[in-house]
């Protein structure tokens, strides 16, 4: 997470190198066909894996996926527990392959509260796949981006108190480092399905310069072609990071 825009705009000028996708509509979807939400979830995570294998072949290198938001556990005990467990089956039956196609799993977002087979399931999928850097799945689960501020706003203070970081700068670089997202560039692209047109407190600090793409098809239909079409859209945009187009440059000369 540590680029600058500039640097972002020099590696992303080629495609999106890193798509985060806001799963939206699988109760709506489900609802159309008179069907319980849950089916709409499970639906869902076969629409995941088929936007996690066309990924890589359309340039993308991360793929971040909100699977689980703080505010989810407002949600009846019956369809969170289902949440739950679809993430532990999709890394039961999907794991051995994801590691084999050179997969790195990361699980962002707040471990406090999440049961104890979910946290062994979590570290295992990390665990297993850490040596892999062909593309990286980043899995947002129990996340929240306030959340995810605050608690790296707690642990650079604590760094600070402790003399292992200086507040003598404002240095955002370091300050998104303590971010759960770290391990990552910034987000190039960020994709809401469904029609919905907000953020849902998704990747706050991260979305600065990311392009923003809404599409009204529901997640158990995405696939291949939707994601083909939001990196298209994606592409025809001119991203400035806050200067000016390069054509803009040699005209004002
Ligand atoms: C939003 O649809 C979707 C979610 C809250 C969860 C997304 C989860 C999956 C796609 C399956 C699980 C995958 C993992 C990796 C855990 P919604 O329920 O808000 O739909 P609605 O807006 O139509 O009600």
């Amino acid at each position: 997470m540590s680029r600058t825009p500039a640097e972002s705009l020099s590696s992303s000028s080629h495609g999106a190198r890193h798509v985060a996708i806001i799963m939206d509509g699988n109760g709506r979807w489900a609802k159309r066909r008179g069907m319980p939400r849950t089916v709409g979830h499970r639906a869902g995570v076969n629409a995941l894996k088929r936007t996690v294998e066309a990924a890589p072949t359309l340039g993308v290198e991360w793929l971040t996926v909100f699977g689980f938001s703080t505010e989810n556990w407002s949600r009846p005990a019956s369809e969170v527990s289902e949440l739950m467990g679809l993430l532990k089956s999709y890394v039961q039956s999907d794991l051995a392959r994801l590691e084999r196609e050179g997969v790195r799993v990361h699980i962002i977002g707040r471990r406090h509260g999440l049961a104890q087979d979910i946290l062994d399931i979590i570290q295992h999928a990390e665990a297993r796949t850490r040596d892999n850097d062909r593309f990286h799945l980043q899995v947002a689960f129990n996340y929240g981006g306030r959340a995810d501020i605050a608690e790296a706003a707690l642990r650079y203070a604590r760094d600070v108190a402790a003399g292992r970081a200086s507040t003598d700068v404002t240095d955002e670089a370091l300050f998104g480092s303590y971010l759960s997202t770290a391990a990552s560039p910034p987000p190039d692209l960020i994709i809401r399905t469904s029609g919905e047109r907000r953020l849902s407190n998704f990747l706050l600090w991260e979305a600065a310069y990311a392009e923003l793409v809404f599409q009204d098809v529901m997640w158990p239909d995405y696939g291949p072609d939707a994601l083909s079409a939001a990196i298209a859209e994606f592409k025809s945009r001119d991203r400035r990071f806050g200067g000016v187009d390069s054509n803009d440059v040699l005209a004002s000369r």
